[in-house]
C-alpha cells in the first residue's frame, strides 16, 4: 500500500498522506484495513476528499486503476440509537429471515451490504440508480455521480435553477422510477425525498440512499410506499408549486402492477 501511495507527485504524495492521516483519524483498523483490502483487491485505486459526512455514513471520492471515478460510502461504526432505527427496515424483510443481526458491528455490515444488495436489484431492472461496484464489511463501492470530481446537486439543492419543463420532466422521470422499484425490483425505497434524489444536467434524476429499502413483502412495505409518494408529492406540489396528480392517484398508479408483473416486465 505504501508502494501505492508513493506513486505521483510530490503534491499527490503530500495530499494522499494527509487523507490518510485524516481517514485513520475518523476510522477504527478494520475501517482502514478494509480499505487497503479494496486497494489490493484493485476496486480503488485511490481515496481522495470527502463529499458528505452524515451522521451515520461517509461518502468520498475514490478512482478506479482505470481513473474512473468512484464514490465510496463508508458506514461509522455507530450508537445504539443506529441499531435501534435500523432494525425496523431488516426484521420483517423476508430475505433477511433467521439472519443473526448480532452485535453492532456485523449489524453495520448488513446494512452495507443491504444497501449493495438494493443497488443491485434496482440497477439490473433499470432503475436510475449509481452502479454499485463492490462492497465489503462497512465499505460499499459505487458509480460516482457527478464529473470532474464534483458531485451532481440534489433536487433539493438545485431546483429553483431549473425551469418548469425540466422540473416535470424530473417529477415524471421519478414517477417511473418509483414504478420501476415496485413492480421491477419489487422492493420500496422507503426514504425518499427530494434530500435523496440527484439531478443530471438536463433533469435526469438519480435516486441514492437505498439502505433502508425494503421488499414489497416487508409488513411496512405499504406504509413506506404511502410516505415515499407522499415526499415526492408534497414537495412538487407545495414546495415546487407544480401541478402534479392527485395524490391518491399517483399511488394508484404506482400500485396498479400489483399482480400483473409479467406485462410490466416485458415494456
Ligand atoms: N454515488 C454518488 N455519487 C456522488 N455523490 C454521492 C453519491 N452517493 C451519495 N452522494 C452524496 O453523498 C450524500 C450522502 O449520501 P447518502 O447515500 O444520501 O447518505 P446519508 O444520507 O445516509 O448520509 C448525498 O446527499 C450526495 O450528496
Ligand atoms: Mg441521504
Amino acid at each position: 500500500m505504501t508502494n501505492e501511495l508513493s506513486k505521483g507527485s510530490r503534491e499527490r504524495r503530500i495530499k494522499d498522506k494527509d487523507l490518510f492521516e485524516t481517514v485513520e483519524e475518523v476510522f477504527d483498523t478494520k475501517t482502514v484495513m478494509t480499505i487497503y483490502e479494496l486497494m489490493k483487491r484493485r476496486v480503488l485505486r485511490r481515496v481522495n476528499g470527502v463529499i458528505s459526512a452524515g451522521k451515520e455514513a461517509r461518502i468520498y471520492l475514490a478512482y478506479s486503476f482505470n481513473k474512473d471515478p468512484l464514490a465510496v460510502k463508508i458506514y461509522l461504526t455507530s450508537t445504539a440509537e443506529f441499531r435501534k432505527g435500523v432494525v425496523k427496515y431488516i426484521a420483517g424483510d423476508p430475505r433477511f429471515n433467521g439472519v443473526n443481526i448480532g452485535g453492532i458491528r456485523r449489524l453495520i455490515y448488513l446494512w452495507a451490504k443491504k444497501e449493495f444488495r438494493n443497488l443491485k436489484r434496482m440497477y439490473e431492472v433499470g432503475v436510475r440508480v449509481p452502479k454499485p461496484i463492490a462492497v465489503l464489511n462497512n465499505v460499499l463501492v459505487m458509480e460516482f455521480i457527478g464529473e470532474e470530481g464534483l458531485r451532481y446537486p440534489l433536487l433539493k439543492e438545485v431546483w429553483k435553477e431549473l425551469s418548469r419543463e425540466e422540473l416535470l420532466k424530473v417529477y415524471e422521470l421519478l414517477i417511473e422510477e418509483i414504478k420501476k422499484i415496485y413492480c421491477l425490483a419489487k422492493l420500496v425505497h422507503a426514504d425518499l425525498s427530494e434530500f435523496n434524489v440527484m439531478v443530471k444536467p438536463g433533469g435526469v434524476p438519480v435516486i441514492i440512499d437505498v439502505s433502508q429499502s425494503v421488499s414489497i413483502d416487508h409488513p411496512y412495505a405499504e406504509e413506506f410506499l404511502v410516505r415515499d409518494i407522499r415526499n415526492i408529492y408534497d414537495f412538487f406540489y407545495s414546495e415546487v408549486g407544480l401541478e402534479v396528480a392527485d395524490f391518491k392517484d399517483i399511488l394508484k398508479e404506482v400500485r396498479s402492477c400489483r399482480g400483473v408483473k409479467e406485462d410490466l416486465s416485458q415494456e
